[in-house]
């Protein structure tokens, strides 16, 4: 959440700036700003709304061979111009951005700035402000920075200008990530290294609590005791045809049209020399010792969660328990005597899901996370990871990051089950491919699924989705996808639960989605329907090859009963993704959310 970039070489800054901005605009867009630093000191435009609407507030005419930027989701103070980052100090020597929240900002603001009138409402002008204070009472900036760093409580990472010292940019963070970027003659700055990516590939990792003083030809990485760090750079090996649109109207489509390929990716990338599935011995080693497994995650990620639940319940003969990350660290369940953690996260920078990281780490469990991104901050903390190899998702609404995740928690099921002596039955690479086959023809048929979202949810403001087994867990992926791009009102329930109080909201013309992709519960499911319809909804059913019934809207190709979700999922993302456009709604960037939620 917020995007930070920073410049300091021998070109103008701006256009570097903003550039790297867009790329993070997935990271919060209800606001944004640069600081540009010239022989005149430093200029701050800022704006309300998109990067674009930024754009249009710049002085083509200031230049600046330094700089830096932020683009905002708003925690402290509304979206708004004078809440935008950059922020400045009351005498404007020091201008910052930030990402995360401080926790104690107002004790500090008591604390330390009595008599400083504040021009915004965000807890980051308190930091700034804290600098400048503690400058005029003689600190150097870089003293001072590390005395405001220890005084703070919360997540950050920051990069400061000082207007009397142009040859550098401050940096640190905690729990928040934050990358230099190396270049020649130049280095930057940046919350994500897709940011960047247009001036270098070679990053260097911060880590907490560390203060990093970057010069255009050097990097300095200092401890807030002041001690020299050594640490060295590593490639991003991003490829730009990755992280751009190409022909797609939006990201999200595009990420959707991956799918088929993510799932042969992750076949491969699993596979051993001898061509069969395997994962690390230290992580199966790990899974066998667990007496239960904890799975930890938010939205979607919670959703592939319990998916994966059946998946090593079923395949792998282990109890697992699947929790909501931004519960458990506050209300822990009983432990068994052997936990360990899994925690999913395709960013793998969710403060939600860190915090119980951070708890059970400290209780001594291990971990593991299964994330898209390697170097991730739950990625770096956990004792494992297994990568999702879905390459970059840039849409804020996930959608291969989900089915890379079923994929992956297949194949540790699966793999794990073997390491148990159990014989699953079937071959799961050979019927991966047959799931990619089936999601390729979901995909090849949007018009057909684009006129299904027109003639059920064109005019709606409610839509209920339901099923039964995996489908229910499904239909929860499905509501949120819906509810999260289009604002329809869209929940998901166990097909026989809508009866005991929910089926109050059905209205004559209600849509209800129906999944019945689970044999053996297919007529449980049927009824369901027919029980909704009887009160006026407006039932679509999605079912499968097999198992269809005249009059069912759409059916899909089969695949294996436990895969099931990896393709019934494809329509749903599809419905989503039309619904929200026939609404004109901002498909990749929907209103008050953003891709990595960095706060708790
Ligand atoms: C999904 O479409 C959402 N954008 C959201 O629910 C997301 O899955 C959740 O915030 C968890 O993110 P993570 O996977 O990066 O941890």
């Amino acid at each position: 959440m917020c995007g930070i970039v920073g410049y300091i070489g021998e070109k103008d800054s701006k256009e570097i700036l903003l550039k790297g901005l867009e790329r993070l605009e997935y990271r919060g867009y209800d606001s944004a700003g640069i600081a540009v630093r010239n022989g005149d000191g430093i200029t701050v435009f800022k704006e309300k709304g998109r990067i674009a609407d930024l754009r249009g507030a710049v002085d083509g005419d200031v230049k600046g061979n330094t700089g830096i930027g932020h683009t905002r989701w708003a925690t402290h103070g509304k979206p708004s111009r004078v809440n935008a980052h950059p922020h400045q100090n009351t005498s404007d020597r020091f201008t910052l951005v930030h990402n995360g929240v401080i926790e104690n900002y107002h004790h500090l603001q008591r604390d330390y700035l009595a008599g400083v009138e504040m021009e915004s409402d965000t807890d980051t002008e308190i930091i700034v402000q804290l600098i400048g204070r503690f400058v005029e009472e003689g600190l150097s900036t870089q003293e001072a920075f590390s005395k405001a760093l220890k005084l703070m409580k919360g997540s950050y990472a920051i990069a400061l200008l000082d207007a009397e010292e142009a040859q550098t940019i401050f940096v640190a963070k905690n729990k928040s990530p934050l990358l230099v970027g190396l270049g020649e003659d130049f280095n930057v700055v940046a919350s994500d290294a897709m940011a960047m990516l247009q001036v270098t590939d070679q990053f260097v990792e911060l880590m907490d609590k560390e203060i990093v003083i970057v010069r255009k030809d050097s990097v300095e990485i200092l401890t807030l005791e002041g001690e020299t760090v050594e640490r060295a750079p590593f490639t991003a090996e991003i490829d730009m045809s990755d992280i751009d649109k190409g022909t797609y109207p939006h990201y999200m489509l595009k990420e959707i049209d991956e799918q088929p390929a993510v799932m042969r990716k992750i076949i491969q990338a699993y596979q051993g020399e001898d061509e069969k599935l395997t994962i690390k011995p230290e992580i199966l080693d790990a899974l066998q010792i667990a007496d239960r497994l904890y799975i930890i995650a938010a939205g979607t990620s919670y959703h592939a969660g319990l998916i994966g639940k059946e998946y090593l319940e079923k395949m792998a003969g282990i109890p697992v328990e699947v929790h909501v990350a931004s519960e458990f660290g506050y209300n822990m369940p009983l432990l068994s005597e052997r936990p360990m953690f899994i925690f999913i996260s395709q960013s793998g920078e969710t403060a939600d899901s860190r915090q119980v990281l951070v708890r059970i780490k400290e209780l001594g469990f291990p971990s593991l996370t299964i994330t898209n991104v390697a170097g991730s901050t739950l990625s770096r903390e956990a004792n494992h990871t297994l990568l999702l190899h879905a390459g970059p998702e840039i849409a804020v609404a996930s959608t291969k990051a989900y089915t890379a995740q079923l994929a992956v928690l297949a194949i540790l099921a699966a793999v794990t089950a073997e390491a148990r002596g159990r014989d699953l039955g079937f071959d799961l690479i050979q019927e991966m491919g047959i799931v990619a086959n089936a999601i390729q023809s979901q995909v090849d048929m949007k018009e057909e699924i684009e006129k299904l979202a027109s003639d059920f949810l064109s005019t709606t403001r409610n839509c209920f989705f339901i099923g039964r087994l995996m489908d229910y867990f499904v239909g929860l992926e499905g509501a949120l996808k819906l509810k999260e791009i289009s604002y329809i009102q869209a929940e998901g329930f166990a097909g026989g639960e809508l009866k005991h109080g929910t089926i109050a909201l059905i209205e004559e013309g209600t849509p209800v989605i129906a999944l019945a992709t689970q044999e053996s519960v297919n007529l449980n499911i049927r009824g369901n329907v027919k029980e909704v319809a009887a009160r006026g909804a407006n039932p679509m059913i999605i079912s499968m090859e097999g198992q269809s019934e005249d009059g069912d809207s759409h059916v899909l190709p089969t695949v294996h009963e436990l895969l099931t979700p990896l393709v019934s999922v494809i329509p749903l993302q599809l419905i989503s993704y039309y619904a929200a456009l026939h609404r004109d709604c901002d498909v990749d960037k929907p209103r008050n959310l953003a891709k990595s939620v960095t706060v708790e």
